[in-house]
């Protein structure tokens, strides 16, 4: 494949039984031979788990607070993300991440088990965020709604169907959460929530902060929590993915940046779908201890 056009609305491409955007999927022995480098910084999630958001408030921990480096480019810039792949589009997340000094920041929404070896042997520092799985729905369906790298999601029924099977980019939520948080048990993992974030972003930035080894004081903390709040990162162009091309993101249909709520999922789920989805929720999640808040 040579051109954007042709990896626009293509149906999902399986590798290794995952799901996976079809123009990522190309030439994948390139994503297993990733070298990385010791100090490099995972930040894995499952999709629009809140990844921008976190990627911003480390890259400002790193930074010190300091608004102004960290407006020193786009956020897919500071924070590749490792398996994007578009032709024709512009620098891939593998090119990007080997122009990037150290400590680099590494975006990937891959399950555990498709991640790099590398990132294992180096012991690489990693942060999951997760999010529930029903407000991560209503977000995913948004966005496939105006990415066009994704199938086109159809209705919210026979979406939220697809969601619910693994049927989707990614794979199945339950196993992505499950798995990364049953990883931590052997590897440096910071596991995070959304909901918590949004709660109690001091606290959470607090955690980032300790597992970076980063003490930075109060003024600087709350300037993190402000310049990262979803009212700054909605109108910031160099985060709010505005500067993509329309072919690719399309904000008209609906904006990267959308609601950042917690319990978006009521205003879209019936009582039916949320009756069924709780069926399988419990079904899934049995025998996890991974509690999450709606
Ligand atoms: S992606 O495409 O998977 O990388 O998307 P991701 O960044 O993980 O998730 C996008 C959702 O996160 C919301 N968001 C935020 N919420 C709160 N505060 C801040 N600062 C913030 N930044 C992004 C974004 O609005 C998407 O959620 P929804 O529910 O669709 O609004």
């Amino acid at each position: 494949m040579t051109s954007t056009k042709e990896v626009l609305r293509q149906s999902l491409t399986m590798v290794h039984g995952c799901p996976m955007v079809s123009a990522f999927a190309n030439n994948w022995e390139r994503i297993e031979q990733f070298r990385s480098r010791p100090d490099d910084i995972v930040i894995a999630t499952y999709p629009k788990a809140g990844t921008t958001w976190v990627s911003e408030i480390v890259d400002m921990v790193l930074n010190d607070g300091d608004v102004e480096k960290c407006k020193r480019d786009f956020i897919n810039v500071k924070v590749p993300m490792l398996e994007m792949a578009v032709p024709g589009l512009r620098t891939s997340g593998i090119e990007q991440l080997e122009k990037n000094p150290s400590p680099r920041l590494v975006k990937t929404h891959l399950p555990v088990d498709l991640l790099p070896k590398s990132f294992w042997e180096n012991n690489c520092k990693m942060i999951y965020m997760a999010r529930n799985a029903k407000d991560v729905a209503v977000s995913f369906y948004h966005f496939d709604l105006m990415n066009n790298l994704e199938p086109f999601p159809g209705t919210w029924e026979e979406y939220l169907e697809k969601f619910m099977t693994g049927n989707v980019s990614y794979g199945s939520w339950f196993n992505h959460v499950k798995n990364w948080w049953e990883k931590k048990e052997e590897h440096p993992i910071l596991f995070l929530y959304y909901e918590d974030m949004k709660e109690n972003p001091k606290e959470e930035i607090k955690k980032i902060m300790k597992f970076l080894e980063k003490n930075l004081n109060e003024d600087i903390l709350h300037k993190i929590i402000h310049h990262t709040s979803f009212e700054m990162m909605k109108d910031n162009p160099l985060v709010n993915y505005t500067h993509l091309p329309t072919e690719v993101m399309d904000h008209s249909k609906s904006p990267f940046m959308r609601k950042g709520i917690v319990g978006d999922w009521k205003n879209h789920f019936t009582v039916a779908q949320n009756e069924k989805f709780d069926v399988i929720y419990k079904k899934e999640m049995s025998g996890t201890a991974l509690q999450f808040r709606t």
